[in-house]
Order: structure tokens, then C-alpha cells, then sequence
């Protein structure tokens, strides 16, 4: 079984070393094993919850989008997106928005913080709480939902969004399912050790706490000033330091091997100076986001390149949200007018835009079949087979037993189809067999 991983970034700033090191290196690391799809998306739409600023969200979507690719994610294999150009999502919000309770709102700790300041600084309870803040949740639950995500990593501050979006998930498969789960029930990823990237202060880095080392921004300059205002303790060159007091360390052992991060703390117990030790951990790091550095310069003077990247990426993430979405409104009861008894038998539902399966014979003399999208994308391609029959055989079994055949059918999947795809595509087959 592919497991599906899925995480937004909201585009309302630029990233810092923490970030890389605590969220953007492990999801792209974890998005080339074998067994994963990945889908990685900017929450431009979150952003405007929490910005009124058109030119920092231009920018902020821009420089995040950039900061994904020039650190190496490989948009071939992940499903990479901007949020907003996705209407799917939106539209799967409001069907979520309407089995949402709002008791259980009431209870989201970004919403309950804000009333908590204003109750504190004697303002009305919900001064300044837009319904966009409030219904944050439910957005990010459709974020997540619409792909079917298993694992979503996340800091541990959005771990109760990812149990309401089990939640609302859970009721809208009870409600609407009639004994078919629309939705997988998301788990929340978070990994403790490496999100705590000590900042300048040894606090965790954090923007609010204005201790950040950035990524990219500012170029070796703004990465090697930075760290010279890391926090050390008063020892003087020569005198031994404890490598295991010192956030600087730590923030050393996340660019290093077993092997350099033993001799660093070897040369600072031997006693080498803070500014010394400061040069190597520029160095260090520098070898390692130099070169995504140039790339990430090189993306922003060329935005058009981005811009084409994210719109395939779009259409690969829309290729798996209409069919399901269609399902879902179907499922609500929005759906194409017939006399009102036949709507009863739910088989009509798969009149429109079926997928197709064609047989044929190559000029090697094989005959192979295909199974196309109804827009005409080759989801799946045969191998070839010596006789038609065999052939034919398999295209039986397919539309017969669905996805479940899948697994020992001599197919290929069509250039960036992703199994799920497939997967409802057949289902939508069997069921109009059936
Ligand atoms: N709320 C997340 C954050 O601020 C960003 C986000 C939006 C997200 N939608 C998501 C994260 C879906 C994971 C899954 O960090």
C-alpha cells in the first residue's frame, strides 16, 4: 500500500534554518523512499488569514515555492501545489464547514489564545477574530482530506488540527458514506528531535521569538552574521568549552556526520575559540545550502519557471480532487437532475466521464491495452502479450475486481499518474459493471 504524506507551509514570511532542518530536509527526504506519495503545497489561502498584505503574500508564496525547489525537491515525484489553485479544496471546505460543530471550534487552541489576549486586555472576547481565523481548522482539514493523506508532519502546535480533521473526517464518511469511506483518517507526524533547532538564544528558533538564522535570504552575508550573534558562554580561546552546554553545537550536529561532530566537540574541549568555532560552523553549513542557495537565486530571477512547475503540479493534484469531489457531492445529494425515483439507485452516478479501456495491436505484431482518463491521459499501459486473449483476460479482471487486481497485472502507470488515481478510475469501472 502507498503511503501518502501530505504538509503546507502558510506563505506569510520567508524560512529559516530551522525550518530546513526541522521540516522542509526530512519531508524531502522522506518524499524519494520507495512506497510514499508525497504531496507538498503552499497555504496561500491560510495566509490570508493571517495577512492583509498582498505584496508580502506575492512574495512570501514565490520565495517558499522557490525554497522547496532549490532545496532539492524532486517535482517529477512529489505532488507539489499552490493551495489556492486547487478550487476543489474550497469547495470540499464548505461541505466539511456544514458537519462541523461549532462547539468543537470553539475549543481550537489558535482561536481560543486570541480570546484569551482580548479577555486579558479587557476587549470584547472576539475582537479582531475573523471567521477565516475561527474556521482555520476546517480549511486545513479539507488541505488534508481531499488527498487522502495518511501522514501529515507537522509541529506540535497543529496536532489538534490533525484530530479535528479526523473528526470531521470520521463524520462525513458516517453521514454520507453509506458503508464506503470516503475519507482515510489522517495521523499527525511530529518529530520531536529535530524540530528543536535552537535559535540564536537557545530558545527554539522561532520568528516570533526573533532569534532566526535565515535559509537563503541576504545570501552568505545574512548567514555568516547571524552566527556570529549566536550565544556562547564567556570562556576565552585556549580555555576547554563543554560541547554538550552549547546550542551552537547543536546546531552544528544538524549539518554533520557522527565523524565531524565528534572532532568539533574534540577541538572545543582542546580548547578552540568561540570566533574560531563560529567560522567553522559557517563553513559547515555554508557547503551545504551554498549550491541551493545559487539555485534558489537563480528561481527567483526566473518566476516563470516556478510558475510552470506549480501549474503541472496543480493539474496532477486536480486530476485526483474533482473525481472525489464529484463523489462527495454526489453524495450530499448535489447532483445532475433525473426523475427524482431513479435518483434513488446511486448506479447512475457514474454516467459521466468514465474512464475507458482499448485493445489493439502494435506493429510488433503484441497486443497490448491501455486504459485511458476521460480526458484522454493514459492512466495505465500493458505490457505486451502474445495473444489477444490474454489481453483481454486481464482487461476483464480489471473492470471486474477494480483496484484489487492491480497488484499482479503486467502494467505500467501512465507518466505522472499516481496509483490512487488509478485506483478510483477502476473503481469507477466496477461499480458501473456491477
Ligand atoms: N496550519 C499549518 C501551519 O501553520 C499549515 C497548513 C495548512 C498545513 N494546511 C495544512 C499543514 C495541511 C499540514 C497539512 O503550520
Amino acid at each position: 500500500m502507498q503511503q501518502r504524506v501530505l504538509t503546507g507551509i502558510t506563505t506569510t514570511g520567508t524560512l529559516h534554518l530551522g525550518n530546513y532542518v526541522g521540516a522542509l530536509r526530512p519531508c524531502i527526504e522522506a518524499s524519494r523512499e520507495p512506497g510514499v506519495e508525497s504531496f507538498f503545497f503552499m497555504a496561500d489561502y491560510h495566509a490570508l488569514i493571517k495577512c492583509d498584505d498582498p505584496a508580502r503574500i506575492e512574495r512570501s508564496r514565490l520565495q517558499i515555492a522557490a525554497t522547496w525547489i532549490a532545496a532539492g525537491l524532486d517535482t517529477e515525484r512529489a505532488v507539489f501545489y499552490r493551495q489556492s489553485d486547487i478550487p476543489e479544496i474550497p469547495e470540499l471546505c464548505w461541505l466539511l464547514t456544514c458537519v462541523t460543530s461549532k462547539g468543537q471550534m470553539n475549543r481550537a487552541h489558535a482561536y481560543k489564545a486570541s480570546v484569551d489576549a482580548n479577555v486579558a486586555a479587557g476587549e470584547e472576547p472576539d475582537a479582531g477574530v475573523t471567521m477565516g481565523l475561527y474556521c482555520y481548522p476546517i480549511l486545513m482539514a479539507a488541505d488534508i482530506l481531499m488527498f487522502n493523506a495518511h501522514r501529515v508532519p507537522v509541529g506540535k502546535d497543529q496536532v489538534q488540527h490533525i484530530e479535528m480533521a479526523r473528526d470531521v473526517a470520521a463524520r462525513f464518511n458516517h453521514l454520507f458514506g453509506a458503508g464506503e469511506e470516503f475519507f482515510v483518517l489522517p495521523e499527525a507526524q511530529v518529530d520531536e528531535e529535530v524540530e528543536l533547532l535552537p535559535g540564536l538564544d537557545g530558545r527554539k528558533m522561532s520568528k516570533s521569538y526573533d532569534n532566526v538564522i535565515p535559509l537563503f535570504e541576504g545570501g552568505e552575508k545574512a548567514l555568516r552574521e547571524a552566527i556570529a550573534r549566536i550565544v556562547t558562554d564567556s570562556k576565552l580561546p585556549g580555555e576547554p568549552k563543554d560541547p554538550d552546554n552549547a546550542h551552537l553545537v547543536t546546531i552544528f550536529d544538524a549539518f554533520a556526520t557522527a565523524e565531524e561532530r565528534a572532532a568539533f566537540r574534540a577541538e572545543l574541549r582542546a580548547g578552540l575559540a568561540w570566533g574560531e568555532a563560529k567560522h567553522r560552523l559557517f563553513e559547515q553549513i555554508n557547503r551545504q545550502i551554498g549550491p541551493m542557495r545559487a539555485r534558489y537565486d537563480a528561481l527567483m530571477a526566473h518566476p516563470e519557471e516556478i510558475e510552470a512547475i506549480l501549474q503541472q503540479g496543480a493539474a496532477r493534484a486536480r486530476a485526483l480532487a474533482r473525481p472525489l469531489l464529484d463523489r462527495l457531492r454526489h453524495a450530499v445529494g448535489l447532483r445532475r437532475f433525473q426523475p427524482l425515483a431513479a435518483s434513488a439507485a446511486p448506479v447512475a452516478k457514474a454516467k459521466t466521464a468514465l474512464p475507458i479501456f482499448k485493445q489493439y495491436r502494435e506493429a510488433d505484431g503484441q497486443f497490448y491495452f491501455k486504459l485511458s482518463a476521460h480526458d484522454g491521459r493514459v492512466l495505465l499501459q500493458s505490457q505486451g502479450f502474445a495473444g489477444g486473449r490474454e489481453a483481454g483476460e486481464w482487461v476483464k479482471r480489471l473492470k471486474l475486481e477494480g483496484a484489487a487486481a492491480l497488484a499482479g497485472a503486467p502494467v505500467a502507470l501512465g507518466d505522472g499518474v499516481l496509483a490512487d488515481e488509478v485506483g478510483q478510475a477502476l473503481t469507477a469501472l466496477q461499480q458501473a459493471e456491477a
